[in-house]
Formats: structure tokens, sequence, C-alpha cells
């Protein structure tokens, strides 16, 4: 839990009050978007483990009005726009993978261009436990992503630093022509998390 005190001397907190951002974590993506050019305009994205919805508005904000985005998370989110919201586990794939392929269908789609994942695990305090869960997550989005991602398109997951992480980033690496680990700045210093981006899905 995050002290009051804290969220107070963060400064993207602060930030992503000001402009409208439902979480700090909406400038991760735009500085992992910035850096790898993922998105694009007219992109269809699919955002697991997106509650409450920063990721999602900064999706919506660079596809544009002809991109579509989908969130998915355990928790319900909020109506954002015309984004499509579901409420799935994403560690049930199959489900999870039928429920994104009924709503892109109903959008007219069924190409995906980038699956991103932000997914967390509730932590436990057990740090072995939480890098394991948080592996097991990383390693359903990318079963998603794998069912669902064009050819070339892009991924992008959380994973935890820990025992699981090397397993997990040559998973990504198998599957993506380029393969990347990335620590945004809006990452707090203390966290463990980091990005793999694979670039170009084979
Ligand atoms: C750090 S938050 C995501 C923040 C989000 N990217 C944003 O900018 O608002 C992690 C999310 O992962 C979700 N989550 C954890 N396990 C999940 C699962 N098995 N299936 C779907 N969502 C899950 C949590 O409910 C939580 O909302």
């Amino acid at each position: 839990m995050v002290k009051r005190a804290d969220l107070k001397r963060d400064g993207f907190y602060k930030a992503a009050k000001r402009e409208g951002y439902r979480s700090r974590s909406a400038y991760k993506l735009l500085q992992i978007a910035d850096k790898f050019e993922i998105i694009g305009r007219g992109d269809v994205v699919v955002d697991l483990g997106a509650a409450p919805g920063g990721w999602s508005q900064v999706a919506r904000e660079l596809v544009g009005e002809r991109g579509l985005v989908i969130s998915v998370d355990v928790h319900p989110i909020a109506k954002l726009g015309d984004v499509v919201i579901l409420i799935n586990d994403i560690a049930n794939e199959e489900e999870t993978i039928t429920a994104i392929r009924v709503a892109l269908a109903g959008k007219g789609r069924n190409a995906v261009d980038l699956v991103l994942s932000d997914a967390s695990p509730q932590l436990s305090g057990n740090k072995d436990l939480d890098q394991f869960r948080s592996f097991e997550l990383s390693a359903s989005a990318l079963a998603v992503a794998s069912a669902l991602l064009k050819k070339q398109g892009n991924f992008v997951a959380k994973i935890f630093q820990g025992s699981y992480y090397t397993q997990f980033y040559n998973q990504v690496k198998e599957k993506f022509r380029d393969t990347r680990a990335y620590s945004p700045a809006a990452s707090r210093k203390r966290s463990s998390e980091v990005y793999v981006i694979g670039r170009g899905f084979r």
C-alpha cells in the first residue's frame, strides 16, 4: 500500500490528476509507446489487467478515431468512451480469447495490432510467490497475445524481476522478431517491475 505522503511527493501522480488520467501508470505506457513506437493510428489494441483504465485512456488517444481499444480486467472498469470493457480473468486464457474475439467481431474487426498487459497479482508479501504469480499472469498475457495478434503485431507485458524473469523474456523472444526489456522512468524507484516488449510477432 502506498502511503498518502509518498503519493503527494510523486510527480507522476500529480500529473495524472491534473491531466485526467485514471492512474499514474498512464505515464509508463506513454514512455514505452514513445520509445518503442508500438502504437499507431487506427490500431486495434487489447489491454489486459486494465483497471482502472489509465493505459486504456492512453491507447485510446494514440489509436485515434479509426482505432479500437478492448480492455480486460477481473475488476469492473468505469465507462471510458467507446472503449470495449470486458470482465475476465486472463488466467482463464481460452475464455478470455473467446470473449475478445466476440468483441472484435461485434466491431467488425478481427486483427489485433498490439496486446498490452500491466496485470499485477495481489501482493502477498512473499517475494518468491509474488514473482511467480507475476510470471503466471505474464505467461497468460503471452498466450492470449499469441492467439490474437496479427503477423508483425506487438506485445508489452509487465513482469516482476526475479527467478522467472529470464524464462518469460525467452518465451517472448521465441515469438517476436525483436525483444527488449525496459523500466520506464514513471515506474517507482523501489519497484521490481520491468516491461518486456516484443515487436514483430512471427
Ligand atoms: C497495476 S493495475 C493496472 C493499471 C492500469 N494499467 C492502468 O493504467 O490503470 C493491475 C491490474 O491487473 C488486474 N489483474 C490482476 N490479475 C488479473 C487477472 N488474472 N485477470 C485480469 N486482470 C487481472 C488487477 O485487477 C489490476 O486492475
